[in-house]
């Protein structure tokens, strides 16, 4: 069953439409990562969600309630969710146990089972031990972690998090990552986390849903999203993909012929027969002597992970300035000839998400 439910989701602020007609419905227990470039709309999303807006148009359900439409709203606190937020939002002068407790007394657990639910948060997000401290005695992991553990404590369904690693150097966000992951799958409640940090989203969850300007492009698995584009835009915005205009001249159960400037190629794909886009990242290009499917010259090498990852610039098509990594250093205007190994075809008014809208996001094993 769906835990989470949107439907042609809308919210203007002023004359702006801030998100526009999004759907999508994701499973009991997934791990949903939102992500998309900065003010695309993910925390306006995450609000309607959590009930700290009302949506202009469409209808949020979870479960089978419906808790914001044309004639329902479920205010925040009836909604049976966790908030974690950039900034931790603890109080100062309150202990780690007294943050944590402080939705318990207005859940309204008796003392015992409040004792009992803290114990046992601190334990799973690994601050046994620390109750006592104050916030101001913690690293800000270990105060992004009792956010986390007072979000748990009332045993919410669904847990929304707004960056919340944001505040982290590098090398603690991967270590919380890892911990997100263990915490969700102990849990079995439903995350929603917002990111616009791909790497982080392609890390953490089952499921990325991809915005682009209060829309949504698509969602699916980490690996759908790398294969198999639905739009130009998801294609450049994952994994440092790149796309080059095609025309397809065939189209024939998952696989499309495609002239690349003057060459032939056939690519899986769904495109239709008309104009077209061919998304590919560095991996699936080849460097070859001759005889290859794409001309380029060499406009520059930075040398990274030990190789030179080679900037090359097409020369027989108008397209952008493709990149792989080759183990030689090449002097500036060198002739590099490349074919490709893998790549995938998308349609140039094929609108995204089609599969996504209704499609369910099955929680990861
Ligand atoms: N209360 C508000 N009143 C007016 N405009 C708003 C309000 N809240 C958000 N917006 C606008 O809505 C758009 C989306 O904002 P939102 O905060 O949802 O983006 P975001 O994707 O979370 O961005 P970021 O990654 O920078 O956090 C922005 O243009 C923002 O200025
Ligand atoms: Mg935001």
């Amino acid at each position: 069953m769906p835990s989470l439910t949107l439907t042609a989701v809308s919210k203007r602020f002023d004359s702006v439409q801030v998100l526009d007609a999004v759907s999508l419905s994701i499973a009991d227990g997934a791990f949903l990562a939102l992500l998309g470039p900065s003010g695309c709309g993910k925390t306006t999303l995450l609000r309607l969600i959590a009930g700290l807006e009302v949506p202009d148009g469409g209808e949020i359900r979870f479960d089978e309630q419906v808790v914001a439409g044309r004639t329902a709203f479920v205010p925040p606190e009836r909604r049976r969710i966790g908030m974690v937020f950039q900034s931790y939002a603890l109080w100062p002068t309150m202990s780690v146990r007294g943050n944590i407790e402080f939705g318990l007394k207005v859940a309204g657990l008796a003392s015992a089972e409040r004792a009992a639910r803290i114990d046992e948060v601190l334990e799973v997000v690994g601050l046994r031990g620390l109750g006592d401290r104050r916030p101001h005695e913690l690293s800000g992991g270990q105060r992004q972690r009792v956010a986390l553990a007072r979000s748990l404590a009332t045993r919410p369904k669904l847990i929304l998090l707004d960056e919340p690693l944001a505040n982290l150097d590098a090398h603690l966000r991967e270590a919380m990552l890892a911990e997100f992951r263990r915490i969700h799958s102990l849990t079995g409640a439903t995350f929603v986390f917002v990111t616009h940090d791909q790497d982080e989203a392609m890390a953490v969850a089952t499921h990325v849903a991809v915005m682009d300007r209060g829309r949504l492009q698509q969602i699916g698995t980490p690996e759908d999203l790398y294969r198999r584009p639905a739009s130009p835009m998801v294609a450049r915005f994952i994994g440092r993909g790149r796309t080059l205009p095609v025309r397809v001249v065939k189209a024939d159960g998952g696989r499309n012929r495609v002239m690349l400037g003057q060459q032939l190629l056939d690519l899986p794909g769904q495109a239709p027969v008309g104009h077209g886009w061919l998304s590919f990242h560095a991996s699936d290009l080849k460097r070859v002597p001759e005889g290859g499917e794409l001309k380029t010259e060499l406009v520059g090498q930075v040398f990274q992970n030990g190789a030179f990852l080679s900037h090359c610039m097409p020369t027989e098509i108008d397209g952008d300035v493709v990149s792989l990594p080759l183990s030689e250093r090449l002097k500036p205007s060198t002739p590099v000839e490349l074919t490709f190994t893998g790549g995938w075809v998308i349609g140039d008014g094929q609108r995204a998400c089609d599969a996504g809208v209704t499609r369910r996001v099955e929680t990861a094993a």
